[in-house]
């Protein structure tokens, strides 16, 4: 399937984009579970092949070998929980936590890069996400831009470098993992830098996403504005 990929869509499709650490996550989640829509994490998807890549002692400069790990791996997801918990599973094994570690973020931002890898991952993410039922809230980089451009609702979330990396080191910590708050900000500088230059699915707004800075709001208050958004847009589609 191309880029131009605008049929209409029977299941209600929200977008969920922007940098890493402007509350996507928890925002995605929060709404999913609210409007008892089904909830898809892409990034879990990248990092899912970055850590078999890993696993499998594979040539992270080979694409090709990229793209096969990502053609035949097998992920798959549990349905979120009521308080917004998910495992991953990557050829049936349990991969939550293993994917979020500093090593296999950095590495999969790499990855991601690749033409190749993307288009075998966004082909399953179209397929996973028409097949949810009544609705599903995508969550990542490129889903209003490449994956669901005629998505009906696109969201694009942005917070600044050192709110986002402040959540990210607390968020480490509070997994146990030793941070360095320099260090959490400068990795995250460069895999931004990384993800806004490749020529590929670069991050970017859609040029008609809501855009949405997160700093100084509560996930509540965000959560909130975007079932506003997505009620009227449901509404004016039934008008
Ligand atoms: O959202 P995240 O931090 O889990 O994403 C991990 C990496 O995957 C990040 O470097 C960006 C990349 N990614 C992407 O390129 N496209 C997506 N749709 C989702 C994530």
């Amino acid at each position: 399937m191309g880029r131009g990929h605008r049929a209409p869509l029977l299941t209600v499709i929200i977008a969920i984009d922007g940098p890493a650490g402007a509350g996507k996550s928890t925002v995605a989640r929060q709404v999913a579970a609210s409007l008892g829509y089904t909830y898809l994490d892409t990034g879990a998807m990248y990092r899912s092949v970055a850590w078999k890549a890993i696993s499998a002692s594979v040539d992270l400069a080979v694409e090709q070998a990229l793209e096969d790990i990502a053609r035949q791996l097998n992920i798959r997801f549990t349905a979120l929980t009521s308080d917004g918990k998910q495992q991953v599973f990557a050829d049936d094994e349990e991969v939550t936590d293993a994917i979020r570690t500093p090593e296999v973020s950095e590495l999969t931002s790499r990855i991601s890069a690749f033409p190749a890898v993307r288009r075998v991952v966004v082909e399953q993410q179209r397929r996973m996400g028409q097949m949810a039922g009544k609705g599903v809230v995508l969550e990542g980089r490129d889903i209003g831009t490449v994956v669901f451009p005629n998505a009906h609702l696109k969201i694009f979330l942005t917070a600044s470098p050192e709110e986002r990396a402040r959540r990210r080191f607390d968020e480490l910590q509070s997994r146990g993992l030793a941070a360095d708050f320099a260090q959490t900000l400068a990795e995250q500088i460069a895999r931004d830098s990384r993800d806004t230059y490749r020529p590929d699915s670069p991050l970017v707004a859609a040029d008609d996403a809501v855009q949405l800075s997160t700093d100084g709001l509560s996930i509540p208050q965000v959560v909130t504005h975007i079932l506003g958004l997505h009620k009227q847009c449901t509404a004016a589609q039934h008008d």
